[in-house]
């Protein structure tokens, strides 16, 4: 009886097994997202593990090159909205069985531009010759710097193509001796080519992704590797996207501080008043006051601002200045005397010569 129990936990056991090697990795897990996360936010996770989990990063992790295609693998698969419904649907397999699964996701393929770090290993060789830079303003609005986006550019890129026949390439000048005859020999110098195959200027069409970074700040540089112009005989150039603001029609940004007017009516800046202003991404900032609020007035709000770059958890404050508008239609007798009896102030006798200075 005993037996056959434990041969039955031996069986459940080894059953789980088997569907947990079919069912495959655990894509969500691996990018540390729940299931009904955004492309945007897969996008965001899979670029913050790719830089922490490269194995030039890790070498001391014998599994770090495992992790990192995994990683790939989860990126491949979630950020492609038919793969991941059929990944819902039955896992890993059933992509494999489609072959819907490449394995060649080459994470640092100019995709996000470059990480912002040196991967150290190979030196760089400044002598090389190299195509032109192409730096290019990429315009944002002030939305997309609050919250973070990821923006897809065209880029129309000349490629050398192989094409038929040769050419001459890696000329460089070299000394020969020339036998003049009868124990003669004159040096000389002389251009020697080698022969390489002919090349040919095609525009090829990629789409690149670039994504503007919660925070970032104007003229900072995005850079994708070799995707600037080509050259002849060496590698292609960079292309650099600088970001440039888009001016907003409700804030200002100044550093990681944003700056707001508002209009309250007089009555409101007497009796108290409450605004709600709708923040950047959409959450509403409530300014709410029953004192009385001068003409000018500037009110702080802490952490309304923007979000820092290098630490998205900090953000600036948010100053809203106040303007007053004063009522445009004039009062009757009786509300004149109203008013004086309500307000009771009496005249200030201030005459100055009007350049206040502050
Ligand atoms: C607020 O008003 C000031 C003064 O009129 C102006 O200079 C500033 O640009 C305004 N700010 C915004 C965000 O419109």
């Amino acid at each position: 009886m005993a037996g056959l129990k434990l041969n039955w936990i031996f069986f459940i056991n080894l059953t789980i097994c088997i569907v947990l090697s079919i069912a495959g990795r655990d894509f969500y897990k691996i990018l540390d997202l729940s299931h009904g996360a955004s492309t945007h936010e897969i996008k965001k996770a899979y670029r913050r593990l790719a830089k922490e989990l490269h194995p030039d990063k890790n070498k001391d992790d014998p599994d770090a090159s495992q992790k990192f295609q995994d990683l790939g693998a989860a990126y491949e698969v979630l950020s492609d909205t038919e793969k991941r419904r059929m990944y819902d649907k039955c896992g890993e397999e059933c992509l494999k069985k489609d072959g819907m699964m490449n394995n060649n996701m080459d994470p640092f393929s100019s995709f996000f531009g470059d990480f912002n770090f040196a991967f150290g290993g190979e030196p760089q060789h400044p002598q090389e010759t190299k195509g032109s830079n192409v730096i290019m303003e990429l315009y944002v609005t002030l939305e997309e710097l609050y919250s973070g986006n990821f923006i897809e550019i065209t880029r129309n890129k000349p490629v050398m193509k192989v094409t038929k026949g040769t050419r001459k390439c890696n000329c460089r000048q070299e000394l020969v001796t020339r036998n003049l005859g009868s124990g003669r020999f004159q040096m000389i110098q002389q251009s020697v080519c080698s022969e390489c195959p002919n090349v040919k200027v095609v525009n090829e069409e990629r789409i690149l992704e670039v994504e503007v970074e919660s925070g970032m700040v104007d003229n900072q540089e995005i850079k994708f590797t070799a995707e600037g112009e080509p050259h002849l005989d060496g590698d292609p150039g960079d292309l650099v996207l600088k970001i440039q603001t888009l001016p907003h029609p409700i804030f200002e940004r100044k550093g990681d501080d944003l700056y707001t007017n508002v209009t309250i009516s007089l009555q409101e800046a007497l009796l108290g008043f409450t605004i709600n202003i709708k923040h950047l991404d959409g959450h509403i900032v409530t300014v709410q006051r029953d004192k009385i609020t001068k003409h000018g007035t500037r009110i702080r709000k802490k952490n309304e601002g923007m979000p820092n770059y290098d630490n998205n958890n900090l953000y600036g404050a948010l100053y809203i200045t106040v303007d007053v508008e004063f009522p445009d239609t004039d009062f009757t007798e009786e509300q004149k005397k109203e008013i004086e009896k309500l307000l009771q102030q009496s005249p200030v006798d201030r005459v100055y010569n009007g350049i206040r200075g502050n």
